[in-house]
C-alpha cells in the first residue's frame, strides 16, 4: 500500500508518517529529510538546496524527483508513505509514471487540514532528536523526561533553520500556490481523502487508520 500525506508545513505529516512506520513497517519517504541530508553533505548541490530551503521556497522538481526515483528501487513490498512529496503537479505526474513503471500505484491520498494559526504555533515549538529524528513539541509533545529522547535516549536535539516566522510565511505561500492544486488533481482522480489535522495526535492516527482500512 502506498500513501501520500499532503498538508501545509506543520500539519503533522512527519508525525503521522513515523507512527505508520512503527505500526505497519512501511517506509517513510520524506523529501524534506532527504534534502536536509543533502544539505549536510557539503556538496555544491547541498549548498544550493540549503539556500532555497532557508527562504522557504521549493527546490526544483528535477532534484526531488531524482531523489524519489533513487529510493523507489529499494522499497520492497512494505509500501511507502510519501511525506512532503509530491508538491507540484509536475512531481505528481512524475510519481505516477515512476510507480507505473514499477507495476505499482498510489492507494490513498490523505489531506491533513490544519488552521494557519495552529501551524505557526506548531512549527515554532517543534524540535527533533538529533540522533533518531523523533519529532517533539515544546507544549503538545514534550519528551517524557526533560532533555532525553523517548525513542532512543539521546540528549541531543535540533531545531530547523526554516522554522522562523519569515520562512514559514514563504512556506505557506508555496503550499497554497504550488501544492494545493494537487488537492483538485487527486480529487478528480477519485483518490483524495481528508482528516481533521487539528485533532489530538492519537485521534488523527485513528482517523488515518480508519481511512486505510476502507
Ligand atoms: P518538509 O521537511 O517537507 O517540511 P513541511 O512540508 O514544511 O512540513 P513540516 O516537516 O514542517 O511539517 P509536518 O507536516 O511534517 O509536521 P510535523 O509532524 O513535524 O520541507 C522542508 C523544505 O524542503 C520545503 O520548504 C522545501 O524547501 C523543501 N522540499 C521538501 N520537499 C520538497 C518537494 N517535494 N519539492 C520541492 N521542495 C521540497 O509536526 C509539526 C509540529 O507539530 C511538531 O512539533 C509536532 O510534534 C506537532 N504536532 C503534530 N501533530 C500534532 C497534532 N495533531 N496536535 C498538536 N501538535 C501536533
Amino acid at each position: 500500500m502506498n500513501i501520500i500525506l499532503i498538508g501545509p508545513p506543520g500539519a503533522g505529516k512527519g508525525t503521522q508518517a513515523r507512527r505508520l512506520v512503527a505500526e505497519r513497517g512501511m517506509v517513510q519517504l520524506s523529501t524534506g529529510d532527504m534534502l536536509r541530508a543533502a544539505k549536510e553533505s557539503g556538496t555544491e548541490m547541498g549548498q544550493r538546496v540549503a539556500e532555497v530551503m532557508a527562504q522557504g521556497a521549493l527546490v526544483t522538481d528535477e532534484i526531488v524527483i531524482g531523489l524519489i526515483d533513487e529510493k523507489l528501487d529499494s522499497l520492497g513490498d512494505a509500501g511507502a508513505i510519501f511525506d512532503g512529496f509530491p508538491r507540484t503537479l509536475a512531481q505528481a505526474d512524475a510519481l505516477d509514471a515512476l510507480l507505473r513503471g514499477r507495476g505499482s500505484r498510489i492507494d490513498h491520498v490523505i489531506e491533513m487540514r490544519v488552521d494557519d494559526e495552529a501551524l505557526v504555533t506548531r512549527v515554532s515549538g517543534r524540535f527533533s532528536c538529533a540522533s533518531c529524528g523523533e519529532v517533539y513539541h515544546d507544549t503538545t509533545r514534550p519528551t517524557a523526561r526533560p532533555g532525553v529522547c523517548d525513542s532512543c535516549g539521546s540528549t541531543e536535539f535540533t531545531r530547523r533553520a526554516d522554522d522562523t516566522a519569515e520562512a514559514l510565511r514563504a512556506r505557506l505561500m508555496a503550499y497554497y500556490k504550488q501544492t494545493s492544486p494537487l488537492l483538485g488533481y487527486y480529487h478528480a482522480k477519485g483518490a483524495l481523502q481528508g482528516v481533521d489535522g487539528m485533532a489530538e495526535m492519537d485521534a488523527v492516527a485513528a482517523e488515518i487508520a480508519a481511512l486505510l482500512a476502507r
